[in-house]
């Protein structure tokens, strides 16, 4: 018998290249999951779409709409829970949220952030990394807390920093680990391998370090 699907939200406010990798991943029945809509706060971007071609819901919750960040994230959740998710994925979702939407959201919700957390929270990680001349840089995987960036880590992938590297090449190396590690994390979540419980990532009943779990190619079921 094959496992029950659970539902997912996925925001997005870019190119949506970690959706995709989402998209494909439920599509070939690797994650057991339904997306059941993508929304986006900005109406043009590339990643509406990947959703679009993908044939699934799509919404536009603009912030310019909204006179303040918790008026924004209202609408944001009224919009999300529509759809009744067990799952809320950001993926690259450009927005600081307020402590009231992330606690409704406390357990079940995910962010990829593009370095080793906790290094580098916040915006520019791969120029910020190569200034400090990091031997490596990477991707982190967590749940979402109301500290930005802080949750407890899942699973990172690393890569090495290269002499002369820029930000655009960094960021690519690091996007091709993001692809691998996001529908992997989800789909621990999806199997109900993956919880919090008190401010701690667990896999498999199993409390994972505080840099979360480590991806080495094919070697994390
Ligand atoms: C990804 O690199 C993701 O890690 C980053 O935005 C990019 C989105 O790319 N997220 C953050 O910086 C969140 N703080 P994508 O739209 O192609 O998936």
């Amino acid at each position: 018998m094959s496992q029950p699907e659970i539902s997912i939200v996925v925001l997005i406010s870019g190119s949506g290249s970690n959706l995709q990798a989402i998209i494909d991943a439920t599509q070939n029945g690797i994650i057991p999951a339904s997306i059941k809509a993508v929304i986006c706060n900005k109406e043009n971007a590339f990643g509406l779409t990947r959703a679009a071609n993908a044939g699934l819901v799509t919404e536009v919750v603009s912030h310019k709409n909204y006179d303040s960040r918790e008026q924004f994230d209202h609408a944001l959740q009224a919009t999300i829970d529509q759809y009744s998710p067990d799952l809320v994925v950001l993926a690259g979702f450009m927005r600081i949220l307020t402590p009231e939407f992330v606690k409704h959201y406390s357990g079940r919700m995910l962010n990829i952030h593009p370095s080793l957390l906790p290094k580098y929270r916040g915006l520019n990680t791969h120029q910020r990394a190569i200034d400090d001349r990091e031997p490596e840089h990477g991707v982190t995987v967590h749940f979402v807390t109301e500290e930005l960036d802080g949750g407890p880590n899942v699973l990172q992938a690393k890569v090495p920093i290269s002499d002369g590297e820029s930000a655009e090449s960094l960021a690519g190396k690091v996007l091709i680990q993001e692809h691998q590690i996001y529908p992997r994390a989800i789909k621990w979540f999806a199997e109900g391998r993956l919880k919090m419980s008190a401010n701690q990532a667990i896999l498999d009943q199993n409390t994972l370090p505080e840099s979360g779990k480590q991806h080495l190619d094919g070697a994390c079921s």
